[in-house]
C-alpha cells in the first residue's frame, strides 16, 4: 500500500512498491512568505509537474545526475528515494527578492560571478541563512560534498541560463535542494520550476514566476502556462 510520507507546501511525497522509488504529487497550493501567505490555484500542480519534469530530462540528458525517473501522469512523477539534506542552495545571476531588500541594492543589478548563498531548511526557523562552518559544525554535509553541491549549481546555472535565453527569458536567480541516495551519493533532487527560480521576459522584464503571486501583479497560472509553452517550444526545435 502507498503511503504519504512527506506533505510539504507544493508536493507530496509517496512510497510505492519498491523500496527504491518514490511517488511524488504536485498539488494546486502556492504559498508565500514563508507559508503566510496561502492559495488554491487550480492547475498549478499540473503545470509544475509539466515544467519540472522537462526540465529535469534536460538536465539528465546534459549528464547532472538527479533524482527523477519519469512524469506518470498531470499530477505525479516518480524519483530516486533520497534522504534530502535540509538545504536551500541558491544561486543569484541578477539582484532581486531578499538580496534587494537585505542589501539595499535595486533590483535589477548583475553581478559579474553569480552570488551562492545557503540556507537551512526549516519552516520553524523560517529559514535562516547558514555559512559552511555551521553547516560543518552540525555535520549536515562535509567541504567536498558542499563543494559538488556548488559545481552542480554552477553547471546548472550555466545550461539552463542558455536553455531560458532561447525561451527569450532571463534566469535571475534559483534554488536548489540535494539529496543522497542510498550508497551516500549527492545527486540533484526536489524540483526546478517558477516556484523556485526567477525569470524575466527579455523584451519586457515581466516577471514569469512566483513574484507574480507574491507580489500580486498577474495571473499565477497564465504566467506558468506561457512558460510551458515557451519550454516545450525551445525542447522540439532543439
Ligand atoms: O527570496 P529570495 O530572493 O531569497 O529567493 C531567491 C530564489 O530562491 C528565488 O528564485 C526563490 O524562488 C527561491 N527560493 C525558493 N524557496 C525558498 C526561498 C527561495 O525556491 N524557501
Amino acid at each position: 500500500m502507498e503511503k504519504l510520507i512527506y506533505a510539504g507546501k507544493a508536493k507530496q511525497m509517496w512510497t510505492t512498491e519498491d523500496d527504491e522509488i518514490l511517488k511524488v504529487v504536485y498539488m494546486d497550493q502556492a504559498t508565500a512568505l514563508n507559508g503566510k501567505k496561502k492559495d488554491q490555484i487550480s492547475g498549478k500542480g499540473i503545470l509544475n509537474n509539466h515544467i519540472s519534469s522537462l526540465i529535469f530530462e534536460y538536465l539528465t540528458q546534459q549528464g547532472i545526475e538527479n533524482h527523477y525517473i519519469k512524469r506518470i501522469s498531470d499530477t505525479e512523477e516518480l524519483v530516486k528515494k533520497v534522504t534530502i539534506l535540509p538545504l536551500e542552495m541558491v544561486t543569484r545571476n541578477v539582484a532581486a527578492g531578499h538580496f534587494t531588500t537585505r542589501f539595499g541594492v535595486e533590483e535589477g543589478k548583475i553581478f559579474t560571478t553569480p552570488v551562492e548563498e545557503t540556507y537551512f531548511k526549516s519552516d520553524e526557523l523560517d529559514d535562516p541563512f547558514m555559512n559552511n562552518s555551521q553547516i560543518f559544525a552540525l555535520k549536515i554535509a562535509t567541504k567536498s560534498e558542499i563543494e559538488k553541491m556548488w559545481e552542480i549549481s554552477r553547471r546548472v546555472n550555466q545550461l539552463l541560463t542558455e536553455l531560458f535565453k532561447k525561451m527569450n527569458l532571463r534566469l535571475i536567480d534559483f534554488k536548489l535542494e540535494f539529496g543522497r541516495l542510498k550508497n551516500g551519493e549527492i545527486v540533484l533532487a526536489d524540483e526546478f520550476s517558477p516556484d523556485n527560480c526567477r525569470l524575466w521576459d527579455i523584451d519586457s522584464n515581466a516577471h514569469m514566476d512566483k513574484d507574480v503571486y507574491r507580489r500580486d501583479i498577474g495571473d499565477l497560472t497564465d504566467v506558468y502556462k506561457e512558460v510551458l509553452k515557451r519550454l516545450q517550444k525551445v525542447l522540439t526545435e532543439d
